[in-house]
């Protein structure tokens, strides 16, 4: 419901118009400008109802200082007939309107609702091109590439619907994040997020632990225990790294997804199902599928709707963004550090190319924090493989000043090149080869003159 405040120094007047305005909206008021101006630092406001003729600081100067505010909500000024030279001035200083007392009720419950419903409508706008332009996260996943923005969309158009939803994307893209948006935008949201990392839990275990057990279902069962799919119930289950599991725990899941029912282990009553399901795989499980390690009917129950997350190399504009965030992070938490990047830093962080993705970034920026010394997050802050990319203008400078012999620098320069590559494409040689335009075989001579192998 919006707020109105009234300002008017007559007990009549402000009572009054709370009657008449009290079906619309919320009125707050107060008996002069002092008392209104500290009711809008309290309390936004939608709407101010403004006596002119007051004691002490008039309605003028509320208006004045009002103005001074970003954002100020619109005025209509209340007053007296012989005084409109007052209103003329009154809407000068930014008024929206004036109506003249005694006041005609429904011209003023009139103007009221217009200025309302223009004040929301204005809000509404400023909202949506916020949305569509800003855009820079969803929960606690950050982005503005085209790329992170699609998959925004696509979170709050999957989150209002039931689907399951299979996540996929690289170690480190942000699959759990996303994971948790979509159940925090979801009707769901008031139930619990379970996570369960179907990697971390032994395969005899993975039943119990997804669908409880009774007391005494097995030798180490002493109390009854309530499954993950319980625990989520009116939530989601977030079912993590669903591609290791083992076909045991895959018959049962199958099973617990077509059917909508479990059993706790031991027990023979069946129970309701209705947890939202959101899965998640930085395998390719089509592969998993045709080689046989993962059920192709279990595919199919989690592929209903997939979310890809982009490899961070692919959308190197997002770099600059998270970086910042996790360098304002690690400072608020150190209660030190520094508070931006050099130039050269920046550009060594959107060349690298982040194997590890997001979680890379994001330890290489809280080391980098508890490195750097002073307000400036310098290259050499970063790791060697980081500051390599951004080495030419040194070594030119290593021969002008002869510090280095012309084979030297070439051959450091030659070396640049090489790990760059390689590391860029996952020490695949092929790749690698193919990014420099040579041989595979050349790229081999080469890395064993230099003694380059992939670090473990
Ligand atoms: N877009 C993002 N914005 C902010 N932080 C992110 C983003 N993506 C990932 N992170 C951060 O990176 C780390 C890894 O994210 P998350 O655990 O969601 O990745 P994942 O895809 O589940 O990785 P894995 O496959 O290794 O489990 C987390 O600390 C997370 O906070
Ligand atoms: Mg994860």
């Amino acid at each position: 419901m919006a707020r109105v405040l009234v300002v008017d120094d007559e007990t009549g007047v402000r009572e009054s118009l709370r009657m008449l305005l009290k079906q619309e909206c919320e009125v707050v008021t107060a008996d002069g400008a002092d008392a209104g101006l500290r009711a809008m630092a309290e309390l936004p406001m939608d709407l101010v109802l403004l006596d002119l003729v007051m004691p002490g600081k008039n309605g003028l100067a509320f208006l004045e200082e009002l103005q001074e505010q970003g954002d100020a909500p619109p005025v209509i000024v209340l007053t007296a007939t012989k005084t409109v030279n007052t209103a003329v001035e009154a809407m000068k200083l930014g008024a929206a309107d004036y109506v003249t007392k005694p006041y005609e009720i429904d011209a003023l419950r009139i103007k009221v609702r217009q200025l309302l419903q223009h004040r929301a409508l204005q809000r509404e706008v400023v909202r949506l091109t916020d949305e569509l332009e800003e855009r820079t996260h969803i929960g606690a996943l950050v982005g503005r590439s085209e790329a992170m923005r699609e998959v925004f969309r696509t979170i709050e158009r999957l989150a209002r619907s039931p689907a399951t939803v299979l996540i996929r994307g690289e170690s480190g893209t942000g699959k759990e994040l996303a994971a948790r948006a979509i159940h925090d935008l979801s009707p769901s949201s008031g139930g619990a997020f379970v996570p369960v990392n179907c990697a971390a839990i032994p395969d005899t275990l993975m039943e119990s632990e997804l669908f409880g057990h009774e007391r005494g279902a097995f030798t180490d069962a002493r109390e009854r225990r309530i499954g993950k799919f319980e625990a989520a119930g009116g939530g989601t289950l977030f079912l993590d790294e669903i591609g290791e599991l083992a076909p045991g725990p895959q018959a049962k899941l199958l099973r617990a997804l077509q059917e909508r029912v479990i059993e706790r282990v031991g027990g023979n009553r069946p129970i309701e199902v209705d947890a939202r399901i959101v899965a998640a795989t930085n395998r390719n499980l089509e592969r998993e599928v045709r080689e046989g390690r993962f059920r192709e009917d279990l595919y199919y129950r989690v592929h209903v709707v997939p979310l890809e997350l982009p490899p961070l190399r692919e959308r190197r504009e997002d770099v600059k963004l998270l970086a910042e965030r996790f360098l304002k992070r690690a400072r608020e938490r150190l209660g030190q550090g520094p508070v931006r990047m050099a130039r050269d830093a920046q550009l060594a962080l959107e060349r690298h190319g982040w194997p590890g993705n997001v979680r890379e970034l994001e330890n290489v920026i809280e080391r980098a924090v508890t490195l750097a010394e002073g307000e400036v997050l310098e290259l050499v802050d970063l790791p060697e493989t980081l500051m390599r990319g951004q080495r030419t203008e040194a070594l030119r400078d290593g021969l002008r000043s002869k510090q280095a012999s012309f084979e030297e620098t070439v051959a450091t320069f030659e070396q640049d090149l090489l790990l760059d590559a390689l590391e860029r494409n996952d020490w695949n040689q092929t790749r690698a080869a193919d990014a420099l335009g040579i041989t595979r075989r050349l790229l081999k001579i080469k890395m064993d003159r230099h003694g380059l192998s992939k670090p473990d």
